[in-house]
C-alpha cells in the first residue's frame, strides 16, 4: 500500500458514474486542497481525502506500508491519456521540415513520394525488432512525460506483410509496458504510389487482405482511415469501416484534416469512437457529432507544427459538444508526444480554459479509447496513474509554463515509474 500525503492539491476528481464532460461541463475541476491517497497493492486508487481526515494508525499493520510525503506546493492529477499516436516509425523526417520551412508544403511534400510514402519504405525495409526498439524508446519518454495510456497505429507499412509487422511490434509494446496500449489499423493511410492510377484497388487489398489477417491475429482494437483530400473518400471510408464492422472493429478515423470531406459523417455512421484531426467542421458536422457517442478528438500539435488552422474547438464546445486533445506523435505533421504542450496549445490557439483542456487530455481522453470506467480521473477503483508535480504555484501554471518540465514522478498502476529501468 502507498499512501501519497500533503497533496497541496489533488486535481481531476470525478464520481465513478462520469466518462466525459461535454459543453459546460468541461469547465468543471474538482480540486481537494492539502489531500493525501492510498493506492492498494494492486495498483488501483483506494481511497483520498482532505489530511485532517487521514488517520495513519488505521494502516499501521498493512504489509509493504510506504508513506511518500509531498513537500510544499506538489500536486497530483491523473495521467494523461494520448488517444492518437503513430509512434512505430523507424526515422524521423526532419529534412522535410526544413522543406517545409522553405515553402513546400505538406501536400506537395507527399505528392513528391515523401510524407507517409517516405515513412512507409523504411518501414518495409525495417525489421520488427528495430521498429520495436525505435518505439520502445518513444515510449519510455513519453510515460516520463506524464503518458499512462496511449493509442497507437499502424499505417507505415501499407502492404500486408509490413501492416501486419507494425501491429506485432504494437502488440510487443503492449506486452513490455506497463501501461494501457490500445491498436489501431490504418491500413488506409496513403495510397501506395503503384496504386496512384486504380486507388480500389489498394481499399480492395485492404478490405480482402489485410483486414482479415488483422482479425484472424486479434492485432488491433480499432480501424482508422485516412479520409481526406488527396487520400481516401468518404465512399472508400465507408467500404473500409462496413468491412471492419464484420470483424467487430469500431472506427477510429482521421477526417476532416484538409477540407469538408464528409469525414465526419462517415465515422458517425459507423459508431465511430472518436473522429480526430476536425480542422474543418462547418454545421453540419456539429449536427452529426452531437447525435452520436463519437468523441471530436483534435490534435493542436499537429496544427502548429504545420501551419494548418486550427479545429474550430471553441465554437465546438459552445454547441455542446465534448472535445479530446492528442498528440498525433509521428515523424511527419507532429514530431512531439509531450501532452502537456498539447494542453498549453489548447489553451493558446483554440482558447479553452485550462479546465477545459485538462479535462480534454484526461477523461475526455479516456473516452476516445473506450477507458474512462478506469482511467483518466482521480476515482476510487480506477487504476493509479498518477503525476505528481514539482512545486507549483497553481493548477493554471501547468499549461501556462508551457515549455518547462513540471513533472516531478509519474506513477503507472501504482508503481512509481523508473526513467532508467531496462524494460527491453
Ligand atoms: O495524423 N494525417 C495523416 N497522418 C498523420 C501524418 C503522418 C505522417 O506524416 O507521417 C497525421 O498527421
Ligand atoms: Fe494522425
Amino acid at each position: 500500500m502507498l499512501i501519497i500525503t500533503n497533496i497541496s492539491k489533488l486535481i481531476g476528481i470525478l464520481p465513478e458514474q462520469t466518462l466525459l464532460l461535454k459543453g459546460q461541463q468541461m469547465q468543471q475541476l474538482n480540486i481537494l486542497e492539502n489531500a493525501y491517497l492510498i493506492i492498494d497493492d494492486q495498483g488501483f486508487i483506494h481511497d483520498f481525502g482532505t489530511m485532517d481526515q487521514l488517520n495513519l494508525d488505521n494502516y499501521k499493520n498493512s504489509t509493504d506500508l510506504e508513506i511518500m510525503q509531498l513537500s510544499d506546493r506538489q500536486m497530483v492529477l491523473p495521467g494523461f491519456v494520448d488517444s492518437h499516436t503513430h509512434i512505430v516509425f523507424p526515422a524521423w523526417r526532419e529534412i522535410e521540415y526544413v522543406m517545409k520551412i522553405k515553402g513546400m508544403t505538406y501536400e506537395q511534400i507527399a505528392q513528391q513520394g515523401g510524407g507517409i510514402l517516405n515513412t512507409a519504405k523504411k518501414t518495409q525495409n525495417a525489421t520488427e525488432d528495430e521498429l520495436f526498439k525505435a518505439a520502445a524508446e518513444r515510449i519510455k519518454e513519453v510515460i516520463s512525460l506524464g503518458t499512462t495510456a496511449l493509442e497507437i497505429k499502424s499505417g507505415y507499412g501499407l502492404t500486408t506483410e509490413s501492416e501486419l509487422k507494425m501491429l506485432r511490434v504494437i502488440k510487443r509494446l503492449k506486452q513490455t509496458f506497463p501501461i494501457t496500449i490500445k491498436a489501431t489499423f490504418l491500413g488506409a493511410h496513403a495510397i501506395p504510389l503503384q496504386y496512384r492510377d486504380n486507388p480500389d484497388k489498394y481499399v480492395d487489398i485492404v478490405i480482402n487482405e489485410m483486414l482479415p489477417a488483422v482479425a484472424q491475429e486479434q492485432l488491433a482494437e480499432y480501424v482508422d482511415v485516412f479520409c481526406d483530400k488527396g487520400f481516401f473518400t468518404q465512399q472508400q471510408t465507408e467500404r473500409i469501416l462496413d468491412a471492419a464492422a464484420r470483424y467487430g472493429l469500431k472506427p477510429k478515423i482521421h477526417a476532416n484534416e484538409l477540407g469538408f470531406t464528409g469525414g465526419v459523417q462517415a465515422g458517425v455512421k459507423y459508431n465511430a469512437v472518436s473522429v480526430d484531426h476536425l480542422e474543418y467542421i462547418g454545421t453540419k458536422e456539429v449536427e452529426a457529432l452531437l447525435n452520436s457517442n463519437t468523441m471530436p478528438t483534435l490534435l493542436p500539435a499537429t496544427s502548429f507544427f504545420l501551419n494548418l488552422i486550427y479545429a474550430p474547438a471553441r465554437k465546438m464546445i459552445d454547441s455542446g459538444l465534448p472535445i479530446a486533445l492528442a498528440s498525433d506523435f509521428n515523424p511527419g505533421s507532429s514530431p512531439s508526444g509531450n501532452m502537456k504542450f498539447v494542453m498549453s496549445l489548447g489553451t493558446l490557439k483554440y482558447k479553452l480554459l485550462p479546465e477545459e483542456a485538462f479535462n480534454a487530455v484526461t477523461i475526455n481522453a479516456a473516452f476516445a479509447l473506450e477507458l474512462s470506467q478506469t482511467h483518466g480521473s482521480i476515482t476510487r477503483g480506477k487504476i493509479a496513474n498518477l503525476i505528481i508535480t514539482k512545486p507549483v504555484p497553481s493548477f493554471e501554471f501547468l499549461s501556462y509554463f508551457f515549455a518547462h518540465d513540471v513533472i516531478d514522478s509519474v506513477i503507472v498502476k501504482g508503481q512509481i515509474w523508473d526513467k532508467k529501468a531496462q524494460w527491453f
